[in-house]
């Protein structure tokens, strides 16, 4: 199965902010009028700030959701480079604050026994998840599938079970905590934000035929069309 991208394109960041937060906002809430409760990821990086900030804003059953990173660096939430402080700090507040928060981080040895740690707190979460935002980098990585990840095969295998895979990649920086795609692709909502006129030509470039860099898995995969929330 392959879904082409729904490409929603957008004057500002303050308008595709407000627009993002509008459809999820809305998501959230018919998922809270369906099953009592609503299940969010987000992802971080530098990109989704204003997104958090809108969403913030917005008036939703907030005590009924619950909120995960996509992925997290393996860093703790003191340092500027953590997913989770980004996502406290700028989603969870205001109307959010109410919002259950489930972190990917644990202080632990090793990235793999944080992985086994967060998998084991995420496996009692109403899954499937109701909403995954997705960024993605100019290397075309998306979550933490980057294209130097010893085991990009099993963090792209839409089949996969688990909830949390650990992932070294030279490119990353440090190591990282994912959700694998195959969580990502059952979301109710599996939408893209991107900015910026170099991010637009890469996934162009990874949507041709033929061409395979992460992000091309998630359109590969994906079981309807991803709405691609664009702005120069
Ligand atoms: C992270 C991510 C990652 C991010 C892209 C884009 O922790 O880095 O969740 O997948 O979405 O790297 O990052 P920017 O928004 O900073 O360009």
């Amino acid at each position: 199965m392959s879904a082409r991208p729904d490409w929603r394109v957008f004057a500002s960041s303050d308008a595709l902010a407000e627009a993002l937060a509008d459809d999820v906002a809305r998501a959230l809430g018919a998922a809270i009028d369906r099953r009592g409760q609503a299940f969010l990821a987000v992802s971080g990086g530098t990109t989704p700030k204003l997104f958090f900030r809108a969403l913030s804003r917005q008036k939703l059953d907030w005590e009924k959701v619950t909120v995960i990173p996509v992925d997290e660096r393996f860093v703790p939430e003191t340092s500027p480079r953590s997913n989770a402080a980004l996502i406290r700090n700028s989603l969870l507040t205001d109307e959010a604050a109410a919002a259950r928060f489930v972190p990917l981080f644990h202080a632990a040895e090793t990235v793999e026994d944080a992985a086994t740690r967060a998998a084991a707190a995420l496996a009692s979460l109403p899954w499937p998840l109701d909403v995954a935002i997705l960024g993605m980098g100019t290397d075309g990585h998306t979550a933490s599938f980057f294209p130097d990840a010893a085991n990009l095969p099993a963090l792209t295998d839409p089949a996969r079970g688990g909830f949390v895979l650990p992932v070294h990649a030279p490119s990353a920086g440090e190591p990282r905590l994912t959700l694998p795609l195959a969580r990502l692709m059952e979301a109710g909502l599996l939408a893209l934000h991107i900015e910026g006129k170099d991010k637009r030509r890469v996934l162009e470039a990874a949507l041709e035929p033929g061409a395979d860099k992460p992000i091309s898995a998630v359109f590969a995969h994906a079981r309807k069309p991803v709405p691609v929330y664009w702005t120069t």
